[in-house]
């Protein structure tokens, strides 16, 4: 009787992330996710990992630059620089180019000027900007987390709708459990600068800190959770902190990347994702001739080309924003048009079939193959077995062997909280004893 009720608690606890008294758990992913009051889930909460390495952080906010004394990201920087093309930066942070004096031979690549991707420097790859397969649409957000987000994430998940989630550093350092619950629904993280300025304009060593801070996996000390190996211990940078995994993906802020960025990000592992199709939504209040109705012609405009066959041998990239609420309830407006007019929609490392979408192996996403046929699913891989298809064997597991899994879940079951680096701080546990107590009280009493 006993176990059973302490399962029963345990299991609501899990199952909704809600303690008895129907307050949300603000110090878990499954708790901070299952909030749907929006001015609640933009409460500022105090997540400790995050709280205790704020020091070795550039300030949030502020444009990155390597935080004094970082002898790890120094070492990285050592290694990559050698390899940057001797571009000089251009125009300044806030994207004002006047007066630069450039040649129309585009002699570095710089999208913001050509809409160039392939890089003229060598040994950089070219960027992504269209999917590979015909009438696929490459479904991707810049600048979450948004902290409101859980009505977007809930109807994606509704609609079994994966994307790519391009998230700002600062914006992880404030939404963590945000962060890690793009990660645990399966979405593809990638990064998207510290600050979100213009990419083009830092000096070097700033621009490598505004993605290696964001992203970065390093294997050098770091005081907060240890890793055992083969990982060493856990890396200070933000989606790491926050999601535990290391992003290999990032979009420039507004596109601004000329090939010594792409240097800069190659060198950190990062390939470089565009589009081709801009919704402009971010720009509504913003950019005086951007109205709503200019960003459903936007969507529309796609979905005429769609309609004209444009996409029938390749697919492409749209820009679509998780920036705020109608940016986000504008993704889900256009969502079952979309869905009509492409034969897939995908992350878009999926179409790439990137299965490894993070520094770590420990998650896994499907293929283009596997994705379209529904036989694959986001994964995380048994941990103490490395081999392809070894996966946690929990959750509702589909044909193929593969698990879809919740990230916490799976730190509860293996007490691994450590190798993800994750938000298990033990909440849970306390909430249950008490719970454990009122039901001996409760059965104490009812059973004289
Ligand atoms: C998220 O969206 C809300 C509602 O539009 C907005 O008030 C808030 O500033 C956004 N937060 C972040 C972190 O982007
Ligand atoms: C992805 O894999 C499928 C199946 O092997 C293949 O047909 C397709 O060309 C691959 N796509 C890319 C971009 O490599
Ligand atoms: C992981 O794999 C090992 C070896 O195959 C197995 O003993 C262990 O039970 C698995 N762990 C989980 C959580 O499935």
């Amino acid at each position: 009787m006993l176990k059973a009720i302490l399962a029963i608690g345990v299991a609501a606890i899990s199952l909704s992330g809600v303690d008895g008294q129907g307050t949300p758990d603000r110090m878990t992913e499954k708790g901070e996710s299952s909030i749907k009051d929006p001015n609640l889930e933009c409460q500022p909460y105090l997540y400790e990992p995050v709280a205790s390495a704020l020091a070795s952080f550039p300030g949030i906010w502020s444009g990155a630059t390597i935080v004094d004394g970082d002898t790890n990201a120094l070492a990285k920087w050592a290694a990559i620089q050698p390899n940057v093309p001797d571009i000089p930066p251009k125009g300044t942070l806030q994207g004002n180019f006047d007066g630069l004096n450039y040649g129309s031979d585009d002699p570095d690549c710089w999208w913001t000027n050509t809409k160039c991707v392939k890089p003229k420097a060598s040994g950089i790859p070219e960027d992504i900007w269209i999917m590979p397969e015909p009438r696929t649409l490459g479904y991707g957000f810049d600048d979450g987390p948004n902290c409101s987000h859980n009505a977007f994430y809930d109807y994606l998940a509704s609609q079994n709708q994966k994307a790519t989630m391009f998230f700002i550093g600062s914006n992880v350092m404030d939404w963590p459990l945000e962060t890690q619950r793009a990660v645990a629904d399966g979405h593809e993280v990638c990064i998207h600068g510290w600050s979100h300025q213009y990419m083009t304009a830092f000096q070097n060593e700033d621009a490598f800190a505004e993605l290696y801070y964001s992203a970065y996996f390093f294997d050098g000390p770091f005081p907060i959770i240890k890793r055992p190996k083969p990982y060493g211990i856990i890396g200070m940078q933000a989606i790491k902190l926050g999601a535990g995994v290391t992003p290999t993906c990032w979009r420039p802020p507004f596109g601004d990347v000329d090939d010594r960025i792409r240097a800069i990000a190659n060198g950190l592992g990062l390939r470089t994702m565009l589009w081709q199709y801009d919704s402009q939504d971010w720009q509504v209040g913003v950019t005086p001739d951007i109205t709503s109705e200019s960003v459903d012609h936007e969507y529309q405009l796609m979905i005429d080309d769609a309609k004209k066959g444009m996409f029938n041998t390749a697919g492409t990239i749209m820009l679509f924003h998780e920036l705020d609420d109608y940016t986000m309830s504008e993704a889900m407006k256009w969502y079952p048009k979309l869905k009509e007019s492409f034969d897939h929609i995908l992350p878009v490392g999926v179409g790439y079939n990137v299965t490894q979408p993070y520094v770590e192996d420990s998650i896994t996403q499907p293929n283009f193959i596997q994705y379209t046929s529904g036989t694959g699913s986001t994964l995380l891989r048994n941990s103490s077995n490395t081999s392809p298809g070894s996966t946690v064997t929990t959750g509702s597991t589909t044909p193929g062997g593969i698990t879809e899994v919740r990230l916490d879940d799976t730190v509860k079951k293996t007490g691994d909280a450590a190798r993800l680096g994750l938000g298990w701080n033990g909440g849970a546990s306390v909430v249950a004893a008490l719970l454990l107590g009122l039901a001996f009280i409760f059965f104490g009493l009812s059973a004289h």
